[in-house]
């Protein structure tokens, strides 16, 4: 049986868990948070897909929206990443776009959010019964239960995003190492260091700037929200 590994991580902690899989279950493994990587590993085959990415304002993140329909594997495992805030519809919205997959199986991980600096422990040994029922092929298609959500979140997401959350380029600091530019994961960075409008607002050029020419600037009532309670429970199904 083959089995493909194929993950979204602009920031690490989903690969994490899409590494832990890859380990126990062996396969193939694909790293789809580039641009290009999302065009060469479209056509990949395989029986059982295991699709490791995080929750982006309660939605599946805009460059993984038309990888996903490309997925001709007739059984998929996801293993859902977020913030410990709220993941709404998003397995449901990933189910709407595998066109010919069945979900067989789940997990919703809460990690580190991208716009904190914290640290979070994921207790592996949660996975340990669903590893088993994927080792020993014991599964069937799952049933994605509906949850309530905010309706309004997925109304001017982008706007709202762009709103609370902002880039600053200090283009004296810059020199030219492009490590931003070819690791952004919507490649929305230019080689004059302009940020263009397709940005997911992922944070990694943040962190990857070894110079601190770009910074990030958070709207108090993001600050606000983020300081909300994380929730810590993990969902294995
Ligand atoms: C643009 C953006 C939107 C996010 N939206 C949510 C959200 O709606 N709810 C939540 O709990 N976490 C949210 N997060 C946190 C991410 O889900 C979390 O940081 C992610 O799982 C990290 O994955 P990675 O380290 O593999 O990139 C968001 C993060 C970013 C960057």
């Amino acid at each position: 049986m083959e089995i493909v590994h194929g993950y979204f991580s602009p920031n690490g902690e989903t690969k994490k868990i899409a590494q832990l899989f890859y380990n126990e279950l062996g396969g193939r493994f694909f790293d789809l948070t580039l641009p290009q990587s999302r065009v060469d590993y479209r056509k990949v085959k395989a029986d059982l897909y295991i699709l490791s990415l995080p929750v982006y304002s309660q939605n599946i993140p805009k460059p993984l929206k038309s990888f996903l329909i490309h997925i001709k594997a007739p059984q998929v495992f996801i293993n859902l990443t977020y913030g410990g805030f709220s993941y709404g519809n998003v397995l449901r919205k990933i189910k709407k776009r595998l066109l010919v997959s069945k979900i067989v199986g789940y997990t919703v991980t809460p990690v580190k959010h991208s716009f904190i600096d914290q640290h979070i422990d994921i207790d592996i040994s949660l996975y340990d019964s669903v590893l088993k029922k994927l080792k020993t092929r014991d599964y069937h298609e799952v049933r994605i239960p509906f949850r309530f959500h905010n309706i309004f979140t997925p109304l001017f997401e982008k706007a709202r995003v762009r709103s609370n959350f902002k880039l600053i380029v200090d283009k004296d600091l810059c020199d030219h190492c492009n490590l931003c530019i070819n690791e952004c994961p919507s490649g929305s960075i230019t080689h004059s260091i302009k940020i263009l409008d397709s940005c997911i607002s992922c944070n990694h050029c943040v962190q990857v700037c070894p110079r601190h020419a770009i910074t990030s600037k958070k709207s108090k009532f993001l600050d606000y929200y983020l300081k909300k309670k994380q929730k810590t429970s993990v969902v294995v199904r």
